[in-house]
């Protein structure tokens, strides 16, 4: 599958995440505070809770249900009470479009 577009760079917001569906599957597109963008899986593995409606610390997605926060660069969550990762996705830039594969998971 090749990548798609999600959005336009200039269409996220510094540390406020960007929720987009690419074929069924729920994307958290994330600015951080770097000026990198990240792709992770917008459901959390503790609950049916969108990651999207969750708050940007650095590099970490915060859980607004329970406060697990998981790292934008591998998934991982870094404490409880999640403690499977979420998926990440390679993100490419092409001018002022985000583009993501779904089917790719991010090398970490
Ligand atoms: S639902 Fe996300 S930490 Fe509990």
């Amino acid at each position: 599958m090749s990548a798609t577009r999600v959005c336009a760079l200039s269409d996220l917001e510094q540390d406020t995440p960007l929720k987009v569906d690419v074929d069924g599957v729920a994307i958290a597109v994330v600015l951080d505070s770097a000026g990198e963008v990240h792709a992770i899986g917008d459901t959390c593995t503790h609950g049916d809770i969108s990651l999207s409606e969750g708050f940007v610390e650095g590099e970490t997605l915060e859980c607004w249900a329970h406060g697990s926060a998981f790292s934008l660069r591998t998934g991982k969550p870094l404490n409880l009470p999640a403690y499977e990762p979420v998926p990440v996705f390679a993100v490419q830039i092409d001018g002022d479009d985000v583009l993501i594969d779904p089917s790719l998971k991010k090398e970490v």
